[in-house]
């Protein structure tokens, strides 16, 4: 799909939008939407291979590096997007994940300190952007839109889950109550719950898992990158100029199915 021109003059802010994940199929596809994009990451390389991508395709961008979860972060990464693009016209929140944070397992063995870095990485720190950024957007009068990465762990139980569940379910409901706030000022505030999603980061776990998900997903496969970063453009676009408050599960289906199982035909058909 083209999506070229639908954000010609605006500029997005990506937080974690290096690597070669979601993160940065979005901050590319905004990019080539015309956005000029701030690509925030801890790894200065990941920031700023991304961004030479984005400005060979003839793209503008911005590389920032930042540890997201400082509190002193999200003042400075506004600065320095105000100070090369002029303006925010949209955040989208995509670090998070559980992988590269701590092991899966049952609450009782969970330690404080893990909670605490999964809660930081997935929740907390989208407050400390919102509440940086929103202030700018305000003053400026032009409205936004924010997209919050959540999971479709945000939205069902899973054993082994509690700490990351958790999170990104409170990010869900970040989504609604920005959503109530904003809205007099024209900021949309929505979210995107990606299913299985195949990316390098989660290769390894996931290869062991492809054939269940293929199997539990109507569509027949895991998502990509491209899946997850095609709902983010609609929400931070004015395609979506009437949509805030929203969750939308990017999941080929998987949460359609009736988790009781299928009754069989009474004629036996
Ligand atoms: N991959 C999946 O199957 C899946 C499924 C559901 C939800 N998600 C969600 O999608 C989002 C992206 O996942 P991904 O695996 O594609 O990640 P990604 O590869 O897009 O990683 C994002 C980037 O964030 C950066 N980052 C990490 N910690 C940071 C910090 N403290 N400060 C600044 N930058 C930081 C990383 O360096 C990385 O480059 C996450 O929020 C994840 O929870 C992923």
């Amino acid at each position: 799909m083209s999506a070229q021109g639908l954000l010609a003059g605006k500029t997005a802010i990506v937080a974690g939008g290096g690597g070669a994940g979601i993160g940065a199929r979005i901050s590319r596809l905004l990019a080539g939407a015309g956005a000029s994009v701030a690509v925030v990451d801890i790894e200065p390389d990941r920031a700023t291979d991304v961004c030479a991508q984005i400005e060979a395709a003839g793209g503008a961008a911005l590389p920032v590096t930042a540890d997201l979860r400082d509190a002193s972060a999200a003042p400075a990464i506004l600065d320095a997007t105000l100070g090369a693009f002029g303006q925010v016209d949209a955040l989208v929140n995509v670090a998070g994940g559980m992988h590269a944070h701590a092991p899966w397992r049952p609450l009782v063995r969970w330690q404080v300190d893990d909670w605490d870095r999964i809660v930081e990485i997935n929740l907390r720190y989208v407050f400390l952007m919102c509440r940086a950024v929103i202030p700018a957007m305000i003053e400026r009068g032009a409205g936004g839109s924010i997209v919050n990465i959540t999971s479709i762990s945000g939205v069902f139980g899973a054993p082994n889950h509690s700490a990351y569940g958790a999170a990104k379910a409170g990010l869900i409901h970040l989504t609604k109550s920005l959503c109530l706030e904003c809205g007099p000022h024209g900021i949309r505030c929505n979210a995107v719950s990606p299913g299985a999603v195949q990316t390098a980061a989660v290769s390894g776990a996931m290869d062991e898992q492809l054939e269940a998900v293929r199997r539990a997903t109507p569509l027949g496969r895991a998502g990509s990158p491209d899946d997850i970063a095609q709902a983010v453009l609609f929400f931070a676009s004015p395609m979506s100029a009437y949509v805030s408050g929203q969750m939308l599960l990017v999941d080929g289906g998987v949460a359609a199915r009736f988790p009781l199982g299928t009754p069989e035909p009474a004629d036996g058909q």
